[in-house]
């Protein structure tokens, strides 16, 4: 039997928004030669969804229903990370304020958890199987979708730091002040963190990295560090 390559590690990147996370996650799987999955884009996707065919984001029972029609592709390159939905590009339309509105309800319903698990988990097993091995980051990956990744990491900052760089990522008419950003992410953290099925939580495992006082490139280069030590590990 062969066995996974020493540099395909699996590295779950857990963590609220605005911790630096996907910048973060993206920048180490380029550096590192690891594919990159972002999982808050796929239940952005499987929410654009809902909304284009006039699902009731509302109604868990509707959202249930549906949660199976959508086919939804995530490209893993880091330099060049895609997500489709039936075939259309959807890296636009994800990102509207709609969307990020509409997302925390979507996730919440547990058919929707399990379909997008099961993706989640049968892309890191192919990353695995290739020898290239993957980061993914999320919200639940350390606990439930990857609870045997070789590495965890949970990302953290204050409420401020997460509202100014949220603030300073939107764009154009989308472009809100400081102080909605923040009740807005205040709001969806809460609904993220509360809900039944795998809320926002970090793993007994994980390293817990406090952002607020980094910059990008001293949170990338901690990442960097900690998987480049795990790879050691396993040579
Ligand atoms: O990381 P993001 O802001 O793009 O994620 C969007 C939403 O998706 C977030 O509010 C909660 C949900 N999400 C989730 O429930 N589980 C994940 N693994 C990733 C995201």
């Amino acid at each position: 039997m062969e066995t996974a390559a020493p540099t395909a590690v699996t590295v779950a990147i857990d963590g609220p928004s605005g911790t630096g996370k996907s910048s973060t996650s993206k920048a180490v799987a380029a550096k590192l030669g690891l594919r990159y999955l972002d999982t808050g884009a796929q239940y952005r996707a499987i929410t654009w969804w809902m909304i284009t065919n006039g699902i009731d984001t509302d109604d868990p029972q509707a959202v249930a229903l549906a949660a199976g029609k959508p086919v939804i592709v995530s490209g893993t390159d880091p330099f060049a990370p895609t997500i489709t939905v039936d075939g259309l590009d959807a890296s636009g339309p994800i990102r509207t304020r709609e969307v990020t509105a509409k997302v925390s309800a979507v996730s919440a319903v547990p058919e929707v958890r399990v379909l997008i698990t099961e993706l989640q988990r049968s892309i890191a097993a192919e990353a695995a199987d290739g020898g290239e091995g993957i980061l993914v980051e999320g919200r639940d990956i350390g606990i439930t979708v990857l609870p045997d990744a070789d590495l965890k990491v949970f990302l953290t900052a204050s409420p401020e730091a997460r509202a100014a760089r949220r603030s300073g990522e939107l764009r154009g008419k989308e472009a809100a002040d400081l102080a909605a950003t923040k009740e807005a992410l205040i709001k969806r953290d809460a609904a993220d963190s509360g809900r039944k099925t795998s809320p926002l939580a970090k793993a007994a495992d994980a390293v817990e990295v406090d952002t607020t006082d980094l910059s990008l490139d001293q949170v990338i280069e901690c990442v960097v560090t900690l998987v480049e030590e795990k790879r050691a590990g396993r040579k």
